[in-house]
């Protein structure tokens, strides 16, 4: 599905890859992965916040439940929030007619 989105077109993902690199520095910092870091960061918002990462393969489930051993503690994940927040990301979540259904 996400292969016709417009975030994940060739040219949005070339440019949002400045994100990835993001995650990927905190990572080696951290001795995690991005995937890793991006569902911490995630958990660190609210507590009743509860990613459901998909995958096809054993390795990266194990990976993703990985994440909830990862501290990042407030200042990392504030750092996270402004670098982030630095990035002009590109590429729409949805297409017009999906964004239309998602109420928001
Ligand atoms: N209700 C809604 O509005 C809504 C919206 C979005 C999603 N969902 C549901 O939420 C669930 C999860 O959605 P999703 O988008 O995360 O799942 P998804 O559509 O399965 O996509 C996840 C993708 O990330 C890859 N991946 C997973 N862990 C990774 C890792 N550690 N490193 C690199 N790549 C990784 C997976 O590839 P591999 O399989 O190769 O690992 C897969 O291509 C699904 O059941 C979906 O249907 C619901």
């Amino acid at each position: 599905m996400r292969r016709n989105l417009p975030r994940f077109q060739a040219d949005a993902l070339d440019a949002n890859q400045t994100l990835v690199e993001l995650l990927a520095e905190v990572a080696r910092e951290k001795d995690a992965t991005p995937a890793q870091i991006a569902l911490a960061w995630l958990l660190a918002q609210r507590s009743w916040i509860v990613p459901i990462p998909g995958t096809t393969k054993i390795h990266r489930l194990k990976e993703n439940i990985g994440a909830l051993d990862i501290d990042l503690g407030p200042e990392e994940v504030a750092r996270i929030t402004r670098a982030a927040d630095q990035i002009d990301i590109q590429g729409a979540r949805y297409p017009e007619a999906m964004e239309q259904m998602t109420g928001l």
